[in-house]
């Protein structure tokens, strides 16, 4: 039975009876311990980075015998104790650039997204290794660009403190507008490479961006040629109001989290008004969300494996459990602040039907995702324990258990009537979940004809249904001075 609303409908037979809808966006967001902060103590996961690179290829390589449209890294800019506890696939990892770079040899039609972080990052360097890495892909790069939200991030690059909002955003705005420069610097039929005429380059065709920014001021031209797809695709992830500009203006693709299904709707129409205010085409930025499916034979099966992710998740009675970078308050007593009625309970004691009846909002909001996420209700056959309200508060995502009919059904759901493209699907752990996903999942997308599961196009570009952009300086003639006072002159 289906716990999510559905229509059996493909993309061809739109629910809204509008025009035909490209096939869902499935996106691999790689977290190398596991995206369930328990997941790298679940029984035979992976669980130690040691062996990362054979992991990342081996969980590439299978999103590609997949179909899946890309493999995604996020990025953290310090670590810490504090991750251990928190998130663990951050403590210590391969850097993004590098991982895809790996993977450019490695894979053959994936698409690569690595996560970049504008605050502290140098923009010509940044121009480079993405031209390159498409370039050594052939074009099957993008970048999620990111402000960052780690203060310690600061320290490790020099700076005294991690900058507000605003100058973040200024400085994000201006990296993606150099960046676009940069990547034009090489028009087409700037490089002759003639040798019967002893030409090597047209200089009228090679272009100096001369950015004049407060943060990113460059020079160019870049010393790369222009990357395969033109620009390589830029994802951007946040959730400010400047987030929201930087994405109606400038991205091609919005990974955003919703909270709700009822939410998603207005969330995506309103994206899609913004990105039209800027009198780009609504449908130029395509919207994904993260999704974190717990995959069982059966629904029981589904249930057990988040019973025990849930389990091993580190949780305190007290307010600390004495080893360090253990957060505060993990315990029954932030519990009791979020949903006020929680004081003086065991966490593995249940919590009864007359203590759920005191529950305020947010408790009764959290009994329903323990509900969905766990069939367990208070006073029944499942009971629930205080430690399944306090985990289902502290893990943020979106969370989907069931069945690979039961994930399909919640995919198709999102797709058709919270107005998503597509998904960046978490793995709660490295083992059999990932390979549950693509091996029953996705076909059970293709078999509904919601997923098309193979490669149409060469490039990540094509893959996303994205235009490849003109070069700046050959569609408006901008600063079409060539780059001769800088140039080697042939003798
Ligand atoms: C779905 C999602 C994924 C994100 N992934 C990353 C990431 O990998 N690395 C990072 O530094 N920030 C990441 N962020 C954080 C944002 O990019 C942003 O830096 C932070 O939220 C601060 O910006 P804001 O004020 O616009 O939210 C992510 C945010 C969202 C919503």
């Amino acid at each position: 039975m289906s716990t999510f609303p559905l229509h059996k409908n493909s993309p061809d037979s739109s629910s809204t009876g509008g025009p035909k809808r490209p096939p869902i966006i499935l996106g691999a967001m790689f977290r190398a311990v596991g995206a369930y902060p328990s997941g790298w103590r679940y029984p035979g996961a992976h669980h130690d980075p040691h062996t990362d690179p054979d992991v990342i290829k081996a969980t590439a390589l299978e999103a590609e015998r997949a179909g899946l449209d890309y493999i995604f890294f996020g990025d953290w800019l310090a670590t810490g104790a504090d991750l251990e506890f928190r998130d663990p696939y951050l403590a210590a990892r391969i850097e993004p650039l590098s991982a895809v770079a790996f993977l450019s040899g490695v894979t053959s039609r994936i698409g690569l997204i690595a996560t970049v972080n504008a605050t502290y990052s140098d923009v010509y360097t940044l121009a480079r290794i993405s031209a390159s890495v498409d370039r050594l892909s052939g074009g099957r790069l993008g970048l999620n660009i990111v402000t960052g939200a780690e203060p310690r991030a600061a320290a490790n690059h020099g700076r005294d403190a991690h900058w507000d909002n605003e100058q973040r955003y200024d400085s994000a705005t201006e990296l993606v507008d150099a960046l676009r420069l940069l990547w034009d610097s090489w028009g087409e039929g700037a490089l002759v490479a003639n040798q019967e005429r002893g030409v090597y380059i047209d200089p009228t065709k090679l272009h100096r961006a001369d950015f004049p920014g407060v943060h990113h001021p460059v020079a160019g031209p870049l010393n790369v040629l222009r990357p395969v797809q033109g620009h390589v695709p830029l994802v951007h992830a946040g959730t400010s109001e400047r987030s929201r500009q930087l994405v109606h203006t400038r991205a091609d693709l919005a990974l955003v989290a919703l909270p709700s299904l009822a939410a998603a709707k207005e969330a995506t129409d309103n994206l899609r008004r913004g990105v039209a205010g800027t009198g780009r085409n609504p449908g130029a930025v395509k919207i994904i969300t993260p999704v974190l499916p717990i995959i069982g034979s059966t629904l029981e099966e589904a249930w057990e494996i988040h019973d025990t992710l849930v389990s091993l998740v580190p949780v305190s009675p007290g307010q600390h459990d004495g080893r360090e970078g253990f957060p505060t308050g993990r315990s029954i007593a932030v519990l009791d602040e979020v949903i006020g009625t929680a004081a003086g309970h065991d966490l593995e004691a249940d919590v009864s039907a007359a203590d759920a009846a005191a529950f305020n909002a947010r408790g009764v909001h959290l009994l329903d995702l323990v509900k969905h996420r766990s069939g367990r209700v208070p006073g029944s056959k499942r009971p629930v324990r205080w430690r399944d309200v306090l985990v289902n508060h502290l893990v943020p995502y979106s969370v989907v258990v069931g069945t690979p009919q039961l994930i399909a059904d919640y995919l198709q759901s999102w797709y058709q009537d919270g107005g998503v493209d597509g998904f960046n699907v978490l793995t709660p752990y490295l083992g059999d979940q990932f390979e549950r996903f693509t091996r029953e999942v996705v076909p059970e997308l293709k078999s509904r004809g919601l997923f098309r599961g193979n490669y149409d196009g060469v490039t990540l570009r094509d893959q996303l249904g994205l235009a490849v952009p003109e070069n700046q300086f050959q569609q408006s003639g901008i600063n079409d001075a060539p780059a001769t006072d800088s140039l080697p002159v042939a003798r």
